[in-house]
């Protein structure tokens, strides 16, 4: 006789080891099923923390990920070249593209810092890092510098950059109040840090509902990183700006005369 609780046991240990060895990786076909205007596959992982990264997956297709990212349709609302003049670079700077991805943002920053600046177009995927120079060769753009980032850790030169920008890759980093603390080690006396991502509603473009922060969330953990939040220009429809800054420590303040 047939024992339907037996064989519920049976195939639910089967697709227990299968989602063991296949749920946290992402296949191909499951991140081209998941396509969106300008948006994230389907999540490879549960997070495992509240300042870890709400989605992990691959971004190693370069192809589907410039059809996504520099879809022309993007500029009208991402407003790259209004965005890049409301953070106030100027000529000289070495400012750095955090998640820099197919390098959409690479040709308005270069501009912007012109001849004399550099912009590091810092990504942790090494077909996008590739990418990336193809790009600035083809582009002329001289003073862009592709680094090849780990996961944890930037590759940014020790006090050395004026800016750091991040467009919708705050929610792909691990441990944020971390990863920023060790940030602030990068950043020149002064220097500041760009976020821009989705706000957490229903938008026609943008990752998922749950895969995006709030605007309070990453306030609270850049806070608690060592930033204070020092501008928000509100020019995007889908998105928050936020700039934040380090206060300079009590060691760091020239010391007064007492005699
Ligand atoms: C949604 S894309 C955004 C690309 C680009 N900023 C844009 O707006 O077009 C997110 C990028 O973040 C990168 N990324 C993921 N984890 C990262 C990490 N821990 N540190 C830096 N970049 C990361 C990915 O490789 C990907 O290129």
């Amino acid at each position: 006789m047939i024992d339907p609780i037996r064989n519920f046991r049976r195939a639910f240990s089967v697709l227990s080891v299968a989602a063991v060895l296949f749920g946290n990786v992402p296949s191909a076909r499951a991140e081209q099923a998941h396509r969106e205007p300008h948006g994230d596959a389907a999540p490879a992982a549960t997070p495992r923390g509240k300042h870890d990264a709400t989605v992990r997956h691959s971004f190693d297709d370069v192809q589907h990920w410039v059809a996504m990212f520099d879809d022309p349709a993007r500029d009208q609302w991402q407003k790259p070249a209004e965005l890049v003049r409301a953070l106030g670079i100027g000529a000289g700077m070495r400012v750095a593209d955090l998640g820099a991805g197919t390098g959409y943002f690479s040709r308005y920053l270069s501009a912007a810092v012109g001849e004399s600046g550099t912009v590091f177009a810092v990504d942790p995927e090494p077909n996008l890092v590739a990418h990336l120079r193809e790009r600035a060769e083809r582009e002329g753009t001289a003073n862009v510098v592709p680094v090849l980032a780990s996961r944890e850790n930037p590759r940014l030169p020790a006090a050395g950059i004026d800016l750091v920008l991040v467009v919708d890759t705050f929610h792909h980093i691990d441990d944020r109040p971390g990863y920023f603390r060790r940030l602030a080690g990068c950043l020149k006396p002064g220097g500041r840090v760009a976020i821009v991502d989705f706000k957490k509603e229903d938008l026609p473009v943008g990752p998922p509902l749950d895969h995006k922060l709030t605007r309070d969330q990453i306030v609270e953990e850049m806070q608690a990183a060592g930033y204070r939040l020092v501008a928000e220009p509100g020019l995007l429809p889908y998105q928050y700006a936020l700039i934040f800054g380090v206060p300079a420590r009590a060691g760091d303040e020239p010391s007064k005369k007492t005699d």
